[in-house]
């Protein structure tokens, strides 16, 4: 359950790479649960859509490769473990525009949801949002830096295994208290 939100947690951990942007998207999706929400930022071509794809990976949307921004509609959904919803508030006029999309009932139903340019929104997102903002560092580098008031989501990220490789390690043992931290709450 998320429901169990107390102060903000954050982790940074480096990709080298699409490849470990993926990798990491893929731990963090198979870990989420229904009624999770991620909100993806950083700017244009920083690796949110890659991330994305990564998460859908992780909750078994059968082709990580159908996962790109929503063009034609608002929103893309897919089918995995869990019903996913992919939106991209770039394309949204306001906050408003979400709000008639049903955002509050993708928020609080039986699926998990993903925003991308999510820091547009910032007072449509609920308080247990998983926040991942992209920064990059370099031509094929980027921190990513994960914050969440929800500790449900801090614990399924920690438990179990390390992972395999580094920047997995990282979001394993990494988290530290984010109060005072500047950025999207
Ligand atoms: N470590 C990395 N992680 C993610 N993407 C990377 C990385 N290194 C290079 N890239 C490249 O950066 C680009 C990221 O594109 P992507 O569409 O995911 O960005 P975006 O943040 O969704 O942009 P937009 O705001 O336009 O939607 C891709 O071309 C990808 O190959
Ligand atoms: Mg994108």
């Amino acid at each position: 359950m998320n429901d169990d939100l107390t102060y903000a947690r954050f982790v940074e951990v480096e990709s080298g790479g699409v490849e470990e942007t993926l990798e990491l998207g893929r731990r963090i999706g198979g870990v989420l649960e229904a009624g999770d929400v991620v909100g993806l930022t950083g700017p244009l071509g920083a690796g949110k859509t890659q991330l994305a794809k990564g998460l859908a990976g992780g909750l078994q949307v059968p082709d990580e490769r159908q996962v790109n921004s929503p063009t034609f509609v608002l929103v893309n959904e897919y089918e995995g473990r869990l019903h996913v919803y992919h939106l991209d508030a770039y394309r949204l006029a306001d906050v408003e525009e979400l709000s008639s999309l049903g955002f509050d009932e993708m928020c609080d139903g039986r699926g998990v949801v993903i925003v991308e340019w999510a820091d547009r929104v910032v007072p449509a997102m609920p308080e247990k949002t998983l926040w991942i903002e992209l920064f990059p560092t370099g031509e094929t580098t980027r921190r990513l830096r994960l914050r969440t008031r929800s500790t449900g989501i801090v614990e399924k990220l920690t438990a179990g295994e390390a992972g395999q490789d580094k920047a997995c390690e990282m979001l394993y043992d990494g988290w530290k208290s984010a109060d005072g931290l500047e950025g999207p709450s």
